[in-house]
């Protein structure tokens, strides 16, 4: 889950361009930070555990030697953060530097083989085979692409690796299996990261580097091979639409607060997409026996949201299944007339792309929704709906959210018009109402902003909250806790509130704080209910209502307002931002760092 970055250029010196690149990475993971260049023949290093700019203030990342050089931010896997376990690991000589995101599954054979031949190890990584390996085979003679090819022979596990070494001073090598690595060109300069956004400053320019492919940077360019037989692959350069101000903080404290911010216009761009995309996706759906949503964290609360939407508007209910478990619950009960919805914004979620692999077996139909183009995901699915968020860095999902739900809602009214389930008058006046969300939601954050920050002050430090929500709105109240625990590290539970009474409100006694989602809707009756009976019990009521609403407001020790009238398949669109906005000032309030929650990355590339 590590961000990855490598630059070769003719002249000057790259290594404050690799520190700049790392702090647009630090979203991959940011348990340790490295970089290694080429000056004279040698390797130069400078590496430590800790965040970029904890590592740059004390050793001065921008000043090292060398037009050539890798970087490296870590999410750990094997081994705990510390400097001795942190990117570059080296061979024996200290004359081959590697960097990887992944696991090497079978490294621990691998390293009993290579001590027994003599190799010393500094690390507890998997990865640090990996440069002895290159050792040897460049020992025997193999240059190093050649020894990295043969290292791909004895390793297993998914990866992206990529390598210099002293003796072949001007190139950097890399490979990749099941994570990603794109490489960039421009200028006479060669790029490879894991993400766009680490080398979107020089350029725009990007070309794909898939799995079973190496390829070798040079100040000449990029050269691309199969690992299979070596031949040259001829890959066109794709120009992305991303810009470097998307992936700067322009004024916020936080990427967090800024991609909330620009959730209108996410979604106003995810609505300009031509119709023919949601049409073409309403098809693979339309023409399915079995639809399943498969996807995790956020996006499994955008599959879950969805359901709503497409029973109510097109007489469909799809199944929402987490990718992580799919394999092990459907247990090969799938056919060729089944269909997948994958929803990933990052496009390279390990469990969602597993999940996938094994569902093709059965011939199953693949429709992807993601935000990366020319993510994994584009790769495998029969189509794919690219929404238009943009860049999205803060570790916790707001504006990809955002734009997979309005994507959702398109494809469900295509699919509408398919099923003729619903009058073609009441879908039109449904895609109009679509149209007014940008404004809404603008609204929502101008006005409850400042409320969202103030009820922060007074509950940042309630160790457990609950949030509570029926029919669609019980995927708001799981995406609201979500969105807690993973940036405040409070205890959030979001439940069913039918379900609530089954269990969870053993937990309520004086004070303790529930939040609810009550759109003005068919559960709003049911919700009130709910509401009283936790009353009943002394909880402190939090709601999120329709302007107006009094009824629930006079019962709530505090309330969210958003604007009547909102279509109820697509609540979870305006009642949601509230929440997000609840949770980025629950975590600022605890001193907090909302990009960077402990222990998660921005994409999950580990199953
Ligand atoms: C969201 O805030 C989380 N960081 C996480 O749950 C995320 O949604 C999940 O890992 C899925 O990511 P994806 O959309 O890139 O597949
Ligand atoms: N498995 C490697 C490690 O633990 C790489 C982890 C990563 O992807 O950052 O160091």
């Amino acid at each position: 889950m590590c961000g990855i970055i490598g630059i070769v250029q003719g002249r000057g010196e790259v290594a404050s361009f690799l520190h700049q690149a790392l702090k647009r990475l630090e979203y991959r993971g940011y348990d340790s930070v490295g970089i290694t260049t080429i000056a004279d023949n040698h390797l130069h290093t400078k590496k430590d555990k800790g965040k970029v700019d904890d590592v740059h203030r004390s050793m001065n990342l921008d000043d090292i030697p060398g037009s050539i050089g890798i970087g490296h931010t870590r999410w750990a896997t094997h081994g705990a953060p510390s400097l001795m376990n942190s990117h570059p690991h080296f061979d024996c000589k200290n004359e081959i530097a590697v960097i990887h995101n992944g696991v090497i599954d079978n490294f621990l054979q691998l390293r009993t083989d290579l001590h027994s031949r003599g190799h010393k190890f500094k690390s507890e990584t998997d990865t640090e085979i990996i440069p002895h390996l290159i050792e040897e085979y460049m020992k025997e003679g193999m240059d190093l692409a050649t020894a990295l090819k043969e290292v791909t022979k004895q390793i297993g596990g998914t990866y992206a690796i990529v390598a210099i070494s002293t003796k072949e001073p001007k190139k950097i090598v890399c490979t990749r299996n099941g994570n990603p690595l794109v490489l960039g060109r421009e200028d006479g300069v060669s790029y490879v990261s894991s993400d766009i956004p680490a080398f979107l400053p020089r350029t725009s320019n990007m070309i794909l580097l898939l799995d079973g492919e190496i390829a070798t940077l040079s100040v000449d360019g990029i050269e691309i091979r199969k690992l299979s037989d070596n031949t040259l692959v001829n890959r066109e350069t794709i120009k992305i639409s991303w810009t470097a101000d998307q992936a700067q903080k322009s004024g916020f404290p936080h990427f967090m607060l800024k991609e909330i911010h620009e959730q209108p216009d996410a979604i106003r761009n995810t609505l300009r997409l031509k119709p023919e995309v949601f049409e073409n996706a309403a098809k693979i759906i339309y023409n399915a026996r079995r639809v399943y949503l498969l996807a995790m964290g956020t996006s499994g609360h955008a599959a879950m949201a969805s359901r709503h939407m497409f029973a109510s508007i097109a007489g469909i209910l799809p199944t929402f299944e987490l990718a992580s478990d799919f394999p092990d619950t459907v247990y090969g009960a799938l056919s060729k007339d089944d269909c997948i919805v994958a929803i990933t914004q990052s496009g390279e979620t390990t469990d969602t792309i597993t999940a996938v692999k094994y569902a093709q077996k059965f011939g199953v139909k693949v429709l992807a929704i993601t935000n990366v183009v020319g993510s994994s995901i584009t790769r495998l699915a029969d189509y794919t709906v690219i929404t238009q968020a943009g860049p999205e860095i803060g570790v916790a999902a707001t504006k990809t959210f955002m734009v997979q739900l309005i994507s959702l809602a398109q494809i469900a009214l295509a699919l509408g018009e398919l099923a003729g389930f619903m009058d073609s008058k009441e879908i039109e006046r449904k895609r109009q109402s679509l149209q007014e969300i940008p404004e809404i939601v603008s609204n929502v954050i101008s006005t409850q902003e400042e409320r969202a920050r103030r009820l922060a002050g007074i509950l940042y430090d309630r160790p457990s909250l609950l949030f509570l929500g029926r029919g669609v709105s019980m995927a708001t109240a799981y995406e609201g806790a979500l969105k807690l625990k993973e940036i405040a590290y409070n205890h959030a539970e979001g439940y069913s509130a039918g379900e609530s009474k089954h269990g969870p409100i053993a937990l309520i006694q004086s004070d303790y704080p529930v939040i609810f989602v009550v759109p003005n809707d068919r559960t709003r009756n049911c919700v009130i209910g709910n509401i009283m009976e936790m009353k009943a019990r002394g909880a402190s009521i939090i709601s999120v209502v329709e302007e107006g609403d009094t009824d629930v407001d006079s019962l709530s020790d505090h309330t969210f307002t958003v604007p009547a009238g909102v279509e109820p398949e697509f609540s979870t669109m305006v009642y949601v931002v509230p929440l997000q906005l609840f949770s980025y000032y629950m975590a600022t309030r605890s001193g907090y760092d909302p990009d960077k929650p402990r222990n998660l990355a921005k994409s999950v590339t580990v199953l």
